[in-house]
């Protein structure tokens, strides 16, 4: 079975007070486009072509007409309203029957990432039972920790824990295979109430079917948490693209590349777009083809 893709987009993102009064936190700019391009392009690459977005009440509306249905960049892109922010691992109650028992990877949306993604292709790809990442960050305090022993076993798994037993931070970006959902049903919310990703991780782990891939030095993974992080991450993407003269999760160029678009549909998606700089890129990118 093809796996599937989700995106976590709601929550309340009250760190980011007052950006996030009036809309959501992965609607905000990242340099030149909406925070969500980012992770949507990240599942683009890893082959994923079904994907749902999850959003509050009120942002779901916006993502659907920033979005559409993804036929414009070779996908299908559905939509599920969260009416609570009851925790990540609702992601798999209210995605139950857009997952339908098919190997899925949940990304949240405020996270990004840049660099080679063949640690995902092939995570997809070798998954049995869970895949989750560890990235070696300065303030692990902050994030999920995991803990690695020296046969690369996994020794702990904590939430933002006040004293980290490592280094290794887990990004929002996890492989699952189908059972999934019955996991993340099962489950009671813990002390903050809601459903905790890390307990999901802790019943795989129960039952020898959580695996840890540390990601290197190579892939950038940014946080987009505060506002110096967001900006940050602004000043990470246009340094980099002003550089490259490449642009970072251009939509319709992963769909080209990915051969979700044909050339000739390609052309098309590219005719709708408003004149921009976005724009020129994409047409730039015709006379190679
Ligand atoms: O960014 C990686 C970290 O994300 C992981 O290391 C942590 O293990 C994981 O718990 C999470 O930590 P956060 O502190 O970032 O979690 P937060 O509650 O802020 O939620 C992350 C994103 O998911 C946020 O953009 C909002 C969205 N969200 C969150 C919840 C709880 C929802 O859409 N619905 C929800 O119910």
């Amino acid at each position: 079975m093809e796996t599937r893709g989700i995106i976590l987009a709601g929550g309340s993102g009250t760190r980011l007070y007052p950006l996030t009064a009036a809309f959501s936190k992965q609607l905000q700019p990242v340099y030149d486009k909406p925070m969500i391009f980012y992770p949507l392009s990240t599942l683009m690459m890893a082959g994923i072509r079904e994907v749902l977005i999850i959003s509050t009440p009120a942002d779901t509306p916006v993502f659907e007409r920033l979005l559409g249905d993804g036929s414009r960049y070779g996908i299908s892109i559905s939509y599920a309203v969260q009416d609570q922010p009851l925790g990540i691992a609702d992601a798999f109650r209210v995605g139950k029957e857009f997952v339908g028992g098919s190997p899925v990877c949940l990304i949240l949306g405020d996270n990004i990432f840049y660099g080679k993604l063949d640690f995902l292709r092939t995570a997809i790809s070798a998954n049995k039972g869970a895949t989750i990442f560890g990235y070696r960050v300065s303030d692990p305090e902050r994030y999920g920790v995991v803990e690695i022993g020296s046969e690369g076993q996994i020794v702990s798994i904590e939430e933002k824990p006040k004293e980290p037993r490592s280094d290794l931070a887990i990004p929002g970006l996890y492989v699952y295979d189908g059972s999934v959902t019955d996991i993340a049903t099962s489950l009671t919310p813990g002390p903050r109430g809601e459903l905790e990703i890390t307990d999901v991780h802790r019943i795989y782990h129960e039952q020898n079917r959580l695996h840890v891939q540390q990601l290197g030095r190579g892939i950038a993974w940014l946080d987009t948490g505060t506002p110096e992080s967001l900006l940050d991450a602004s000043t990470f993407i246009h340094a980099i693209e002003k550089r490259q003269g490449l642009k970072i999760g251009c939509l319709e160029e992963v769909a080209l590349h990915q051969g979700f678009l044909t050339a000739s549909e390609y052309q098309r998606s590219v005719a709708q777009l408003p004149a921009s700089s976005y724009r020129s890129y994409c047409e730039s990118l015709l006379t190679s083809l």
